[in-house]
């Protein structure tokens, strides 16, 4: 039997059946019951905005997919590039899907000389590099202004895999200018994280030979951050998208969503947090004062996941295989020690508050040398793909423009007052 509800219009006593369909109810059918009365939910705490194919997320049972595949696999097995491709097309590649895939992010991985020279060096000499990389997406538009043709196939697809190909070009360009150095162009010899490590600390050396297990853990974290289905920024993304926009330009937006603390800024935020605490001996008096309501414990806790995150299981291995190659970060122990006091606490127990994966990615990028400041670029360069596979997958559902409603809380009509009659205190 198709499962359905039935609600009683308590003004008249006139009932109506509304289908449940993949979990959800039609806010559509409710409207026709209810004309000119809406559906109150700011944060969209209540509201499946989208109907997606993308990625699974059940957080009860700690369950995060990538079309299908668990994020267990696509982090042991995989490579970044390859989970993009799967997150775009829906389809692990073939061998020579693969091998064109590869090829052509490699040949885009350049950006325009002027993007560098005349806009990117433009900016203040302590520009913050995320706040450089919204702005340098954007302007990327202006660049290609076939862009705009976002229902041409071939276009798309072009833009699709600039973007893919130049994020990390960016990113590096913005961390080069933000600490004074040189810019350094691609190598188009080396893989997707080998190629940015190489942009980001080369020398002057002739190649930049990243550290294998280095460049593997990058390639990890940017699998696990690859995709989150209809979070804060995708959920950018997709309204900016909605209005037919390039993708620069919304991706430009979805990065700016990023930017924000409490989005792509926790893991500094724990950085911070460690830092302040100073020494295991400390851990236990920092945890009575979260819970005597004096801060959060940063890293823990998250609006879907109720179990441990999937994604900090991983990175905790990870996390092992980078400092055997850097050395320990300092700030290992207290986290240690903070996550199992928490894991044992009746505070954190009964609100099922367990590490997010921001809890211990941070310590794996400051132990690789990156600084605060480009975490949250981090975040954005393999977002980028799950930007992509959702803008794409809204354009092909024919989707309405973005455009909710309001509850009016301001004052009623009234007459315009002249300003010579208004009063002083007015
Ligand atoms: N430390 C201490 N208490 C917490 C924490 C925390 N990190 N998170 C939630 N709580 C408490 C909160 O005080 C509340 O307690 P009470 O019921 O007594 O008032 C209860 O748990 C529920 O909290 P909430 O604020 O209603 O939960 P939320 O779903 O709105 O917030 C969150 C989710 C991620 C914003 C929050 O857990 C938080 O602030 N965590 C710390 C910041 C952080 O790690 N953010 C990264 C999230 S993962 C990034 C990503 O996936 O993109």
């Amino acid at each position: 039997m198709p499962e359905s509800i039935t609600i009683t219009d308590n003004r008249n006593g006139e009932t109506y059946e509304i289908p449940i369909v993949n979990g959800g109810v039609s806010a559509i059918e409710w409207s026709k019951i209810l004309p000119g009365i809406w559906f109150v939910d700011p944060a969209f705490m209540s509201t499946a905005a989208a109907e997606s194919a993308i990625t699974y997320l059940d957080g009860t049972a700690g369950i995060l997919r990538y079309r299908g595949y668990p994020i267990e696999q696509l982090a042991e097995q995989s490579t970044y590039l390859e989970v993009a491709y799967l997150l775009l097309n829906g389809e692990l590649p073939s061998e020579n899907q693969f091998a064109s895939w590869r090829e052509d992010v490699t040949m885009h991985t350049f950006i325009h000389e002027n993007v560098r020279k005349r806009f990117l060096d433009g900016f203040h000499y302590d520009a913050h590099p995320m706040g450089m990389l919204v702005s340098a997406v954007a302007a990327l538009s202006t660049f290609y202004l076939d862009a705009k043709d976002i229902f041409d196939p071939t276009s798309r697809q072009k833009q699709i895999t600039r973007l893919i190909a130049k994020m990390p070009t960016l990113a590096a360009a913005a961390h080069r200018f933000s600490v004074g150095m040189p810019f350094v162009y691609p190598d188009n010899s080396l893989d997707f994280p080998s190629n940015f490590l190489s942009m980001m600390w080369k020398v002057a050396e002739p190649t930049y030979h990243a550290d294998p297990v280095l460049s593997r853990a990058l390639d990890i974290l940017f699998i696990l951050h690859a995709d989150h289905e209809q979070n804060c920024s995708t959920t950018a993304m997709r309204v900016v998208g909605s209005s037919h926009a390039d993708p620069y330009s919304a991706c430009a937006a979805a990065c700016a969503a990023l930017y924000g603390p409490r989005h792509g800024g926790a893991n500094e935020a724990v950085i911070r947090m460690l830092g302040e605490i100073g020494s295991m001996d400390e851990v236990p008096a920092f945890v009575e004062a979260v819970k005597a309501g004096h801060g959060r414990l940063q890293g823990f806790g998250h609006r879907v996941y109720k179990s441990y995150d999937p994604r900090a299981k991983i990175i905790k291995r990870t996390a092992d295989e980078v400092f055997s190659i850097t050395g320990k970060n300092p700030l290992l122990d207290i986290a240690l020690k903070l996550e199992e006091i928490a894991l044992n606490d009746e505070y954190f127990i009964s609100r099922r508050l367990y590490p997010n994966v921001d809890f211990y990615s941070g310590l794996i990028y400051q132990a690789m040398g990156f600084p605060l400041e480009m975490f949250p670029v981090l975040f954005a360069i393999p977002r980028t793909a799950g930007w992509l596979a959702h803008w794409q997958e809204m354009l092909d559902q024919d989707s309405k423009i973005a455009r909710p409603r309001q509850l009016f809380i301001g004052a009623d009509a009234r007459d315009y007052v002249p300003m010579a009659g208004r009063g002083a205190s007015s």
